[in-house]
């Protein structure tokens, strides 16, 4: 993909805590730049060109859409938006890198990608973590059985927040709630060391403000493997897996994202309790969007995306059946 000579053109969607980052990570990135930035209002808009050097300030997603100089679209606005600007955005010929989740349903995201499809555009999600060195260690470490029998895989992910009104995760017609925000993370981490979808699982959730706060689910897989998953607002930073195998565990405390000013870290526990610690440098949203502006089949990635989608569908289904309330306790005999 390139649009001026080698160069892609971003235009960027909303002007949230994401788009800092990433805006910059573009700005960054070899043979990409933002050169437009679009935002409900002009103003907002220009005061986000102004603090990034970005050229163009537009008001209305529409108006981005249809400019010469955007090839690539990164859409980073509350979840219920991400299929139709996406979609939007392909008709329009633009490349699509779109904010995590995909989309609130997989039948949203298995048509986002009929649309890139049919336009002949590029579609990544921005789950990051995914394009990190270390996450390849990860799969060679995997494909060549290292932990042995794979048996129970363990993660969680949330922050504490306690959410001013306003804010799009606290409102369920934006998408609101953790299983979307964050249960992507830890579907898409067992999706990933499974390699396949679950056959069966059970999940509960904890209703406050009108949204899931917190989301627990246990799953399993082919061949004996089972999972727990974790994900909410309401407990402190945790961003961790573990994969525990016949032979050995493989541990990390910092998979959605390294830590701030660390590298990124795992370790591998045996069963003599022998310790390694290894660390990786490299920066996982300038290599998803080096990949994404390249050439190289997203397939892999697709199917990623899809199977956490439908994951996430499955887990918000047996959220509902066990919510019930279990009837009133029969009298205590004194
Ligand atoms: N990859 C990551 O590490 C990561 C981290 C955080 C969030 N995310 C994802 O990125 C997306 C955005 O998250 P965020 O935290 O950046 O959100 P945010 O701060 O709330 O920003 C969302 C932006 O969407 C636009 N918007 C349009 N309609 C809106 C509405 N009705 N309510 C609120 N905003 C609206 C706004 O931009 P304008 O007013 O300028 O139009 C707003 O600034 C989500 O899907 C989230 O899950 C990803």
């Amino acid at each position: 993909m390139s649009g001026e000579g080698s160069i892609t053109r971003f235009g960027v969607i909303g002007t949230g805590r994401i788009t800092r980052r990433l805006v910059a990570d573009i700005q960054s990135t070899d043979g990409a730049e933002v050169s437009a930035i679009a935002s409900r209002t002009s103003q907002r808009a220009q005061w986000y060109a102004d603090q990034y050097g970005i050229a163009a300030a537009v008001e209305g997603y529409e108006s981005l859409l249809v400019r010469d100089d955007v090839d690539a679209v990164y859409i980073a606005l509350p979840p219920s938006m991400h299929a139709e600007w996406a979609i939007a955005a392909a008709q329009a010929g633009k490349h699509v890198l779109c904010e995590k989740p995909l989309t609130v349903a997989t039948s949203q995201s298995l048509a986002v990608h009929a649309a890139c499809k049919a336009n002949s555009v590029r579609l990544l999600d921005a789950t990051a973590w995914l394009h990190h060195e270390r996450t390849d260690a990860f799969r060679g470490w995997l494909q060549e059985g290292r932990f042995g029998k794979l048996g129970h895989i363990t993660a969680a992910v949330s922050f504490f927040h306690p959410f001013q009104s306003g804010e799009h995760r606290l409102d369920p017609e934006l998408g609101g709630g953790c299983l979307l925000d964050l249960g992507w993370y830890v579907c898409s981490l067992a999706r990933f060391v499974a390699g396949s979808l679950p056959n069966r699982m059970v999940a509960g959730r904890i209703v406050r403000q009108g949204v899931a706060q917190r989301i627990t689910a246990m799953l399993w897989f082919d061949d004996d493997v089972t999972a727990t998953l974790s994900c909410g607002y309401d407990t402190s930073t945790r961003k961790w897996f573990e994969v525990a195998g016949s032979d050995a565990s493989l541990v990390c405390d910092d998979f959605t994202r390294p830590w701030h000013d660390r590298p990124a870290r795992c370790w591998i526990h045996d069963a003599a309790g022998a310790v390694e610690q290894l660390t990786f440098e490299g920066n996982q949203e300038r290599r998803m969007i080096a990949r994404f502006i390249g050439d190289e089949p997203l397939d892999p990635f697709h199917q990623q995306a899809l199977d956490t989608q439908h994951m996430i569908d499955a887990i918000q289904e047996s959220v509902e059946l066990a919510h019930h309330e279990p009837s009133a306790p029969p009298p205590r005999e004194c």
